[in-house]
C-alpha cells in the first residue's frame, strides 16, 4: 500500500524523488521520507529526512536543507506496523547509518527476527517490521566482511531476504556501493524505469512517467542492481542473471495530471465518455466483439467451461456482481461473484471446467492475487480483467483483458469501474455468442445500444449542476440508504461505497425487495433513500418500494430513465439517464451516484482524492 521510489543518475536526486513520490501519494499518505547519498571522501554520506503527515509537510521540511546527492530513495507510507509518525516513517537505517531501506509490504516473522538481532546488539529506532530488514542486511554485510567473502551488498541482501517471510518490495541504498541501488520484489509491485544514462525505480509506472516510458517489470523473487547506466536482474535463489523485456507504456503524463479539475476524482468521472469510446474502438470492430488476447486455443477452452467465478474486492467486486447478471442474461451459465478475501480461504470448489475471472484496477490487490493463485493451483482457467498494464495479476493470469481506463489516481474508483462494467458487458455478449446462446439478431441489437453509450455517458454527466444542488440539500445527513434491484442492486452497493469512502458518512446499499425485511425500520423524515429506478423488468416493484418509503416520509432521490414523469413526481430529486437496455443501465446509473458522493464530500470539506485510512492499491491482507 506504500509508494516507493528510487533514482540514480547525473541529476540531483531530490527533486526527482519528490516529484515521483507526489505521483504515488495515493498509495499511502500518513508519513513520508527520503534518503539521499552524497559522494564524499573518505566515504559517502547518507542523509535521511522524514516527516509525519502528507508529502507537502516533507516538502516544507526539505526547503530548509540542501541535499545534493545523485542517488536516492523515497517512500510514502500507509501504516501497518507502528503508528504514523516521523520515527516510523521510511527510509529506515541500520545501526551504522550506512544502509537505508524503504519497503512496501509486511515482514510476517519480523518479531522473531527483531529479538534475534536485538540479542546480537542491534538497536531499533522504530516500531515497524521494516527496520528489521535493514538490520538484517547490516548483519550479513558484517558477517561477510568478517569471513572475508566478497559477495558484497547483494550477497548480504540475498541472505536477509531468504530469512524473511511475507511479501515485500524493497529498495536499498548504501555507502558501501554508492553507485548502485538494489531492489527486490516478492508479491508487491516494482518497476524499473529506463532512462538515458539514468534509471528510476517505483511502485508503479506513472510515478516516473515524466522521465521515461520504458519500463522493466520485476517478477517475484527477483533482485535488480540498478546503476546510472545499467540494470542487472537476478534470480533470488541462484543469483543467475535474468533477461528482461523492456515494455513501452502508452499512457501519457497528462493523463496522470489534474488538467484543471479541482480533484483527480472529478477529472476521472469526466473522462468516462472517452474511456467508453476507447474500449468500444478497441473491442468492437466491424460489428463484432474482439479480444486480442483470446485466440483459438482460449476460445475452445471457454466453450467447455461449466461455471464462471467472478473474484474481486471493493468496487471491482461490485463490477463482478453486475457481471453476474450480465453473463446470466447472455450465456445462461452458472455464475458466482465472490470477494477475493473469502474465495482465497474457503477452499473454493473450482477445477479445470471452471473459469475464474479476476477483476482488478491495480492488478496488485493482495487478496485477488492470492485468489488467482488458488484458482490456478486447482486447475481452473483464469482470466484477468485488469487496468494496470504489466501488473502482477495481468502477468500471472492465463489470459488478460485490459480495461483501458488509463491511470486512475483518485483513491475512490470511478472510471476504472465503468471500464470494468463495459468490458464485462462485452465479454458476456462474446461468451454468449461463442456458446451459441445469442442469435445474430440479438447480437446486432446489443451492439446497436452499445454504440450509443459514449454519447449517453456525456448526457448523464451534463446533469452535474442538478446533482450538486441535491448534494447541497443533503450534505449534512449522516446516514444514507441506497436501494436497487437486479442489474442495479450492485449499483446501490457501489453508490453507498463511494459515499462512505469519501464523505465518512454511513451509507448502506440494499436490494430493494429486502427493505421490508428490516431496513424499513430506518425510514423517517430524516432518512435519505437513493432509489435506482431506471426502466427495467422490476420497475413497478421499485415504484411500490418508493411508495412505501414515501408513506413514511423518507427523502427520496431517484435515478430514472429520461422522460419518467411519475418518478419525478414521487421523488424529492431525480437524476436521469438516457434510455438503454437494462443490461447496460448500470454503466449509466452509477454516474450520478459518483457525482453525488463527490459533491457531498466537497461540501463537507473532505480530502476527496486521499480519504482517510484508505490506499489506492491494497497490497496487504
Ligand atoms: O485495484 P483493485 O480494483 O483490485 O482494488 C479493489 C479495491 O481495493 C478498490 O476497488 C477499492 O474498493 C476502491 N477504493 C473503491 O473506490
Amino acid at each position: 500500500m506504500c509508494g516507493i521510489v528510487g533514482y540514480i543518475g547525473p541529476k540531483k536526486a531530490l527533486p526527482i524523488l519528490m516529484n515521483s513520490l507526489g505521483r504515488l501519494e495515493y498509495r499511502g499518505y500518513d508519513s513520508s521520507g527520503i534518503a539521499v547519498l552524497a559522494n564524499g571522501v573518505p566515504e559517502s554520506v547518507l542523509t535521511v529526512v522524514k516527516e509525519k503527515g502528507k508529502l507537502s509537510r516533507l516538502r516544507d521540511k526539505l526547503q530548509r536543507q540542501e541535499l545534493n546527492g545523485f542517488a536516492g530513495i523515497g517512500h510514502t507510507r500507509w501504516a501497518t506496523h507502528g503508528e504514523p509518525s516521523e520515527r516510523n516513517a521510511h527510509p529506515h537505517l541500520d545501526c551504522t547509518r550506512k544502509i537505508a531501506l524503504v519497503h512496501n509490504g509486511i515482514i510476517e516473522n519480523y518479531a522473531e527476527l527483531k529479538s534475534r538481532l536485538s540479542a546480537k546488539g542491534h538497536r531499533f529506532q522504530s516500531d515497524t517490521d521494516t527496520e528489521v530488514a535493514v538490520h538484517l542486511v547490516e548483519h550479513h554485510c558484517a558477517e561477510g566482511l568478517k569471513s572475508g567473502k566478497k559477495d558484497g551488498v547483494l550477497g548480504a541482501f540475498q541472505k536477509a531476504v531468504s530469512e524473511m517471510e511475507g511479501f515485500f518490495a524493497f529498495v536499498l541504498l548504501s555507502v558501501y556501493e554508492p553507485g548502485a541501488i538494489y531492489v527486490f520484489k516478492r508479491s508487491n509491485p516494482l518497476v524499473i524505469g529506463i532512462g538515458d544514462g539514468e534509471n528510476f525505480v517505483a511502485s508503479d509506472a506513472p510515478a516516473v512517467l515524466s522521465y521515461t516510458n520504458r519500463m522493466i517489470y520485476l517478477d517475484d523473487n527477483e533482485f535488480a542492481r540498478v546503476t546510472a547506466k545499467a540494470v542487472e536482474v537476478r534470480r533470488a535463489d541462484t543469483l543467475a542473471l535474468v533477461r528482461k523485456a523492456v515494455t513501452r507504456i502508452s499512457w501519457t503524463i497528462s493523463q496522470a495530471e489534474k488538467a484543471g479539475f479541482p480533484h483527480f476524482m472529478l477529472k476521472e468521472i469526466h473522462e468516462q465518455p472517452q474511456v467508453v469510446e476507447t474500449i468500444l474502438k478497441e473491442k468492437l470492430r466491424a460489428g463484432k466483439i474482439w479480444f486480442d488476447s483470446i485466440d483459438q486455443r482460449v476460445e475452445s477452452r471457454l466453450k467447455k467451461i461449466e461455471k464462471i467465478h467472478l473474484v474481486s474486492c471493493g468496487t471491482a467486486y461490485h463490477a463482478g456482481l453486475v457481471a453476474n447478471y450480465m453473463i446470466g442474461e447472455c450465456a445462461r451459465l452458472p455464475v458466482e461473484a465472490t470477494v477475493s478475501s473469502e474465495f482465497r480461504y474457503e477452499d473454493p470448489i473450482v477445477g479445470p471446467k471452471d473459469l475464474v475471472i479476476l477483476i482488478t484496477q491495480s492488478g496488485e490487490t493482495a487478496d485477488t492475487l492470492a485468489a488467482l493463485r488458488e484458482a490456478k493451483l486447482k486447475g481452473a482457467f483464469t482470466l484477468g480483467i485488469v487496468n494496470v498494464v504489466g501488473s502482477t495479476i495481468a502477468r500471472e493470469s492465463d489470459c488478460v483483458i485490459y480495461t483501458h481506463a488509463g491511470p486512475e489516481i483518485g483513491v475512490a474508483s470511478t472510471k476504472a469501474y465503468l471500464a470494468q462494467l463495459l468490458t464485462l458487458a462485452l465479454f458476456s455478449i462474446y461468451i454468449g455468442k461463442v456458446r451459441g446462446q445469442l442469435s445474430p439478431g440479438q447480437m446486432r441489437e446489443y451492439i446497436r445500444w452499445l454504440q450509443k453509450l459514449p454519447g449517453q455517458v456525456r448526457e448523464t454527466l451534463a446533469q452535474q449542476s442538478r446533482i450538486k444542488q441535491c448534494a447541497r440539500l443533503l450534505f449534512e445527513k449522516k446516514n444514507f440508504l441506497y436501494l436497487g434491484r437486479g442489474f442495479n442492486f450492485p449499483t446501490a452497493l457501489e453508490g453507498a461505497l463511494k459515499l462512505k469512502e469519501i464523505t465518512y458518512s454511513h451509507a448502506h446499499g440494499y436490494p430493494a425487495g429486502e427493505m421490508k425485511h428490516g431496513p424499513i425500520a430506518l425510514i423517517d423524515s430524516n432518512q435519505p433513500v437513493i432509489c435506482l429506478s431506471p426502466a427495467s423488468k422490476t420497475y413497478d416493484k421499485m415504484v411500490s418500494n418508493i411508495q412505501e418509503i414515501r408513506a413514511r416520509q423518507g427523502i427520496i432521490v431517484s435515478v430514472a430513465t429520461r422522460g419518467d414523469a411519475e418518478m419525478e413526481k414521487i421523488s424529492r430529486a431525480t437524476f436521469f439517464i438516457p434510455r438503454t437496455l437494462e443490461i447496460f443501465s448500470p454503466i449509466l446509473t452509477v454516474i450520478p451516484l459518483q457525482l453525488f458522493a463527490y459533491f457531498v464530500a466537497v461540501l463537507n470539506k473532505r480530502d476527496v482524492d486521499q480519504p482517510r485510512n484508505l490506499a489506492k492499491s491494497v497490497t496487504v491482507e
